[in-house]
């Protein structure tokens, strides 16, 4: 069967490959930062400044992972013909090569399948997304790895593609560049209003949007109980404090962006006691890692807040946002806002700090 489309050359294969090459090493490195910053090892520190540096990782992440999709598709459309090359299969060495594109293609679609469901909070799966994404992106980045081995010698001996071949590969970039503008708004707030199909917009209460409410966190009562106290414990013994004790300490505001893992983010105003303030005023250093527990007993219900983080004065125990008391699905009472780091590591409705 004769196959003679542009689309199908290899010179215009291997420009859709490199292609790919680049927007899937760009996700997984990303992936990697923001799997490594929600369980540091001990040799992985992450820095509180500049504070948007995970807002543009994740949103790399996410962007470049969506703009892989029209990239994939292309580069499957540019080499489907070889599914009919006859025999099926040559050698050994054939045989593994086919092998290695099948685990490829699988791993690569499941990473963008998944990932655009994540964002699109819609999880028909039983699986915890996190855990598998992570596991099969080291499966789609060591195949492409063996991929780019076998074909590198074809690679480097392709010429220019001539005009009609060029044409599909303009397509190809113009349909990825098109799928990252139309979602961009997300994550880049230049384009909020131009990202016709970006998966998450500026709106909910105090103008910033809300992954957990605080209903479905099962705090509505405890959170607005008015006997709630806020525990700071520490070697020295256990400091408490009611919401007018924490309003009465000497406040401080940032502007800091919330950048969740599906790669979205917006920027606020946030106010409260910073972490050194009430470290300071618990007999306790600021720099000391510290332990953040929330009312909600989710899965996200604490988080390790780092010695980088807890020195910093932009930490926050906010109590305020965009000039309001915090609303409840914001996370009142109170709940952290850190410099540079994801969204559900920004632990709200907290009931307790422990020093580490
Ligand atoms: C449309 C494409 C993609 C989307 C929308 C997407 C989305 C996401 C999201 C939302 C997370 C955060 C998970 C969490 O912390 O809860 C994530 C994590 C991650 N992604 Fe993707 N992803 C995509 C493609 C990819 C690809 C192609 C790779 C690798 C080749 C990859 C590798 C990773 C890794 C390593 C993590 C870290 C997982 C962890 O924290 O344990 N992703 N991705």
């Amino acid at each position: 069967m004769k196959f003679s489309s542009p689309a199908h050359a290899e010179r215009v294969t291997s420009r859709i490959g490199l292609a790919l090459a680049v927007t899937f090493t760009l996700c997984f490195v990303t992936g990697l930062i923001s799997h490594l910053i929600q369980h540091p090892p001990p040799w992985f520190g992450w820095p509180s400044r500049p504070v948007w540096l995970y807002r543009v990782t994740q949103g790399t992440h996410v962007l470049s992972g969506i703009a892989s999709i029209p990239l994939l598709l292309a580069k499957l459309w540019s080499v489907y013909p070889k599914l009919f090359e006859r025999p099926v299969i040559r050698s050994v060495a054939h045989a593994l090569e086919r092998l290695s594109i099948l685990v490829l293609s699988a791993a690569a679609f499941f990473e963008l399948v998944t990932g655009l469901f994540n964002i699109a909070q819609n999880y028909p799966w039983t699986f915890y997304f996190p855990q598998l994404h992570y596991a099969v992106a080291w499966v789609a980045i060591g195949s492409i790895l063996v991929h780019i081995a076998v074909k590198l010698p074809k690679v480097r001996l392709t010429k220019e593609p001539d005009p009609s071949r060029r044409a599909f590969l303009r397509t190809t970039w113009l349909a990825a560049g098109v799928a990252v503008v139309a979602t961009a708004g997300a994550t880049v707030p230049l384009l909020r209003n131009v990202s016709g199909l970006s998966w998450r917009s500026g709106k909910g209460p105090q103008g910033l949007p809300v992954n957990r409410t605080a209903a479905a966190a099962g705090v509505l009562d405890t959170a607005r109980d008015p006997n709630w106290r806020l525990s700071v414990v520490t070697p020295k013994g256990t400091k408490t404090y009611s919401l007018d004790e924490l309003r009465a300490l000497p406040q401080s505001s940032a502007e800091l962006p919330i950048a969740c893992v599906e790669g979205w983010s917006q920027s606020a105003h946030w106010s409260g006691v910073s972490l050194p303030e009430l470290l300071r005023d618990a007999e306790s250093a600021p720099g000391t890692p510290v332990r953040v527990i929330s009312l909600d007993k989710g899965i996200y219900g604490s988080s390790d807040l780092p010695g980088e983080h807890t020195a910093d004065e932009l930490t926050l125990l906010a109590l305020e946002l965009n000039g309001e008391i915090l609303d409840i699905d914001h996370g009142f009472p109170c709940r952290i806002i850190a410099p540079n780091r994801p969204g559900v590591l920004q632990t709200k409705w907290v009931t307790r700090l422990e020093t580490l």
